[in-house]
């Protein structure tokens, strides 16, 4: 089923150059028999708007993924948003329609929800008590999604200003609550999830043991072929028996992408497990 040769599409972020989203499309056309052209773009800071203005104007563009950290610009690029877009706040895929018109999705929620679910780490029935440490475009995707799945979310990040505003947008949605700090000795996390950008700073050591006992899964949304980010590496010395990077959730992310932008028949489920087959295949060389 080839569809056109000639349609394309591409992640925009900085830093964009280790970025796996191109390979993974690559996959997921493989696996599809939908032929698309999917690349990593660069862009300052300064220029998004301009860069995905000219992106668009190519009649081959049909949409775009995007991430650190233009997903709070992108949503106010997009001419429409989808439901979830719009209650997140933040935008990490766009598709142009038949009339040009822009609409921004955000597919980080339930990419992480997805791959939650598949490593066990968000159990069946049990509601689970959540620390998202960080509050940019990519938290904004995802607790939405982690309180309309009836988890009891607990944000904390260096700029209270933005978690401030977080609890204004997302407090009507379910159990949400902000953290200023760690005084509280009470709190005990069953899942930690680090969504700040920081992959190898090492921010995390000042943090109380008391947030997590043995039974606490750790998850970061960052991921790191070559080695752990410095996340995994704070959770691993503190002993942490359950921890993952994020390359679950950028395939799952990724797929659902797939899905606004063909709107084709494949299960979701096939697509994820295919990439995650492929891509953990041992003579694979990145
Ligand atoms: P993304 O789209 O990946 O969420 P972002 O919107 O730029 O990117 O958000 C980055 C997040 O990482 C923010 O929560 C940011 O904290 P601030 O709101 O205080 O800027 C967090 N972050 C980045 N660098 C950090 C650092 N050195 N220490 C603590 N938090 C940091």
């Amino acid at each position: 089923m080839i569809i056109n040769k000639n349609v394309l599409y591409s992640v925009f972020g900085n830093p964009i150059n280790h970025s796996l989203s191109p390979l993974i499309h690559n996959f997921f056309s493989e696996y599809s028999g939908i032929h698309y052209d999917y690349n990593a773009k660069l862009i300052e800071i300064d220029s998004f708007e301009k860069c995905i203005s000219i992106f668009f104007q190519n009649k081959y563009a049909k949409g775009a993924n995007i991430t650190a950290p233009f997903k709070n610009k992108a949503y106010f690029l997009s001419d429409h948003l989808t439901d979830r877009a719009f209650i997140a706040g933040s935008v990490n895929t766009f598709k142009k329609n038949k009339n040009n018109i822009i609409i921004g999705d955000n597919t980080d929620g339930v990419g992480i929800l997805y791959d939650l679910k598949r490593l066990n780490y968000l159990e069946k029935k049990k509601i689970s008590k959540i620390l998202i440490l960080g509050a940019g475009g990519a938290a904004k995707g995802i607790i939405p999604v982690l309180l309309q799945d009836g988890h009891n979310v607990f944000v904390y990040n260096r700029t209270i200003k933005k978690t401030k505003e977080i609890y204004k947008n997302l407090n009507m949605l379910g159990n949400l609550c902000i953290l200023n700090n760690f005084d509280d000795k009470k709190l005990l996390f069953d899942c930690i999830i680090n969504t700040t950008s920081c992959i190898f700073d090492p921010i995390f050591e000042y943090f109380p043991y008391n947030l997590f006992s043995i039974n606490t899964v750790f998850y970061d949304i960052c991921y790191n072929l070559n080695c752990d980010t410095s996340f995994l590496v704070w959770c691993k010395k503190r002993g942490a028996l359950n921890c993952s990077d994020g390359l679950g959730m950028l395939i799952s992310q990724a797929a659902y992408s797939f899905l606004l932008w063909f709107n084709c028949l494949i299960h979701i489920d096939d697509l994820i497990n295919y990439v995650f087959k492929k891509i953990l295949q041992k003579n694979y060389n990145f």
